[in-house]
């Protein structure tokens, strides 16, 4: 109509990767006021069409959500044609003070042939060692080489056993106030045994004595029974948030 006011309601945001058939999408979004009425289905099928011109073939999307109740965005993903969202990385976010309470973080002893340092201790020599163990004794998704830029090298820690890494807890500065709990490794030979436990007391101990980080996130991949049972049990505080990181896609 000549003269009408144009108002944003919705917006959708996809990145391609670069030289690749797979796009991500970012963002969906339909101003709360207008949901229900087809707007969300239509904005993601024009962009999906965008992208299926570029040569897209493959969207992925990860959002992030309480793990209950849903909001709605798995049955819109999956009204969209996208599969059935599953939970890819369980995450806990709190006040850092929280980890003062935990009783995990104080009673962890470290038999003497192991040993933990800072994660700049790293020598080139074990740096190649772990290097070739990817796909081998370290599953990729642990790699501490995927995101190393971003790792905060002074509060990550490496777990070595008669001086052979076995292991490694990544910190990373997420912003000024916010650390994220990230990677926590250790070799099939010794897990289930207490040591990664050890990592994170130890991580925690630094972060909360330094007094530098006021919020905590805890990354944990939900394939990783153990680990998500241990945080499950553990982490577990009236002000601590668990979060699911959703994950799905859609093959054209
Ligand atoms: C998810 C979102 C984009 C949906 O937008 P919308 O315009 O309401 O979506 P549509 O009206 O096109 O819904 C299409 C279908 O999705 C499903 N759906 C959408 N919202 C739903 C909800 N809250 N509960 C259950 N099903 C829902 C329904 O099957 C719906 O069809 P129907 O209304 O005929 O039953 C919107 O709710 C939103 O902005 N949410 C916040 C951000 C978000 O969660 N984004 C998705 C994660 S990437």
């Amino acid at each position: 109509m000549e003269g009408a006011v144009r108002v944003p309601v919705g917006l959708a945001v996809a990145r391609q990767e670069e030289g690749s058939a797979v796009a991500h999408l970012l963002s969906v979004s339909v101003k709360e006021s207008e949901r229900r009425q087809g707007i969300g289905r239509r904005l993601l099928g024009t962009l999906e069409s965008f992208l299926r011109e570029r040569g897209i073939r493959t969207v992925l999307v990860e959002y992030l959500e309480q793990a209950e109740p849903s909001s709605g965005a798995a049955a819109y993903l999956v009204d969209c044609g996208y599969e059935t969202p599953k939970p890819g990385i369980l995450v806990w976010s709190g006040p850092v003070e929280i980890i003062r309470s935990y009783s995990f973080i104080d009673r962890v002893p470290l038999p003497d042939s192991f040993e933990m340092a800072a994660w700049t201790t790293l020598t080139q020599a074990e740096r190649m060692f772990i290097h070739k163990g990817v796909g081998d004794w370290v599953p990729p998704n642990f790699s501490p080489f995927e995101d190393e830029d971003s790792i905060d090298p002074e509060r990550s820690l490496v777990l070595r056993h008669r001086g052979e890494v076995v292991g490694w807890m990544l910190v990373e500065s997420f912003d000024e106030q916010t650390v994220l709990f990230k990677t926590m490794f250790v070799h099939r030979r010794f897990q289930r045994t207490g040591r990664g436990i050890a990592l994170i007391a130890q991580a925690c101990r630094r972060v909360l004595n330094e007094q530098r980080y006021t919020h905590g996130y805890f990354f944990v991949e939900a394939d990783n029974q153990d680990m998500a049972r241990f945080m499950n049990r553990h982490l577990d505080h009236p002000d601590m948030i668990r979060e699911v990181l959703w994950r799905t896609v859609k093959k054209y």
